[in-house]
């Protein structure tokens, strides 16, 4: 059976992380690094995750309760999360599907005095055009946060050159994944030294605590593969257990509960020359097979099907969402002919309108019919058109 993701890193890479928490090295120099690896311009903060990097710009900005954000509309919940705790209020901006760009008319319409940031997320592996996006907040004096967890492309792109803050994630179902770590590109100066002076303060996550990660993902690296998913997955279910479950619970960095006082660490110096590897070894053709994997998967829909992102600008299909009338169902089917696709596979949300009586918006439509399905580069065209052939009948258009 076709796993629902594949972690995106070799055997090799796993090994060389467990050999260096055997070393202790300087972590001073491996941050240093990174951070010239990532940019010559001495703006970059690396992280132990794009949600602690956020919850420290929000802690170091200090924006004044009730302060509005104009927020994309889909994202994960924990970043809304640490907008309320810091008692900012989220303001949802609905996306066109099809491109998978904010509706920058509606950033207009949700502007209100209190309006002091924009939170956007390029989503599903599709980098969206911020054109409109900074010249609407340089003329409004908004601060742009630009979250590209979802997009590291390899292509040099270090995030928007006029948002105040890029985020990229290298968490353990991201491109390129260090099994975690996030790095900042922070465009004022002042603001960057803040921020790289307060991570300091955190305590650094032990080599030991690392090796273990390592050592799970080695595992489910194992399971991952296509030959032995399968028997794992129904091993489960005759157990009576959830694979759903099991999957999301084994993935998940940050557990339930308290999220600040779990954010905020520094992550382990092996996992620092971890990220460094694949930063220095990772290639934009990886990239480029999967996105031509994608369209060609693409190429055996109807001719008017329609999917989220099929008119985006650069899609690169780190997950591949369509929309059906009935995902169980569809997902009941897939799964019966060796496809793990999943309704849930990276816990996005589509915020609601402040207003329950208002109209859904595209974005919750779009997520009310969603399953990604199982792709990856490594699957042979043969199983890319059954796949296409499997779901054609049920994809749906969903419009606004
Ligand atoms: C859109 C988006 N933002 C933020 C994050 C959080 O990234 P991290 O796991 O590095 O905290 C994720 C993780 O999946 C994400 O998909």
């Amino acid at each position: 059976m076709y796993p629902r993701k594949c972690l995106d890193i070799k055997a090799s890479d796993l090994l060389y992380g467990l050999l260096r928490c055997l070393n202790q090295t300087n972590r001073i120099e491996w941050v240093s690094k990174l951070q010239s690896k990532w940019s010559s311009s001495n703006d970059t903060l690396i992280c132990y995750s794009v949600r602690t990097g956020f919850n420290l710009l929000l802690d170091s900005l200090n924006l004044p309760a009730g302060s509005e954000v104009l927020v994309s509309a889909i994202t994960i919940p924990q970043m809304i999360d640490l907008l309320k705790s810091h008692q900012l209020v989220p303001v949802p901006i609905d996306i066109n599907m099809e491109s998978l760009a904010v509706k920058s008319e509606h950033l207009e319409s949700s502007l209100t005095k209190k309006t002091r940031m924009i939170l956007v997320a390029h989503i599903f592996g599709c980098r969206m055009d911020l054109t409109e996006v900074v010249n609407f907040a340089a003329k409004h004096d908004l601060f742009v946060i630009e979250d590209c967890a979802q997009v590291f492309l390899a292509d040099g792109y270090l995030g928007h050159p006029s948002a105040t803050v890029s985020m990229f994630s290298f968490g353990a179902i991201k491109t390129a994944t260090a099994l975690g770590g996030a790095i900042f590109t922070i465009r004022q100066a002042e603001l960057n030294q803040v921020m790289n002076r307060r991570v300091k303060e955190y305590p650094t996550i032990t080599q030991f605590s690392f090796f273990q990660r390592l050592i799970k993902y080695s595992f489910l690296r194992l399971v991952n593969h296509s030959s032995i998913y399968g028997s794992i997955f129904t091993f489960l279910e005759l157990l009576r257990h959830d694979p759903d479950q099991i999957v999301m619970s084994l993935t998940r960095s940050f557990q339930t509960g308290n999220l600040s006082s779990q954010l905020q660490y520094q992550p382990a110096t092996a996992q620092l020359a971890l990220l460094y590897r694949r930063l220095s070894q990772y290639r934009t053709e990886t990239i480029e097979r999967r996105q031509a994997s994608g369209y060609k998967l693409t190429r055996h829909f109807p001719d008017d099907a329609w999917w989220p992102g099929c008119h985006a600008k650069k899609h690169t299909f780190w997950i591949f969402p369509i929309c059906v009338s009935n995902p169980l169902q569809t997902r009941l089917r897939l799964k019966e002919h060796g496809f793990d696709a999943t309704l849930a596979s990276s816990s996005l949300i589509a915020l609601p309108k402040a207003d329950k009586n208002e109209s859904p918006t595209e974005a919750q439509l779009v997520l009310s019919k969603i399953l990604y399905l199982p792709f990856d580069v490594s699957m042979p065209s043969k199983d890319l058109i059954r796949l296409a052939d499997l779901v054609a009948p049920d994809i749906t258009r969903i419009s606004k």
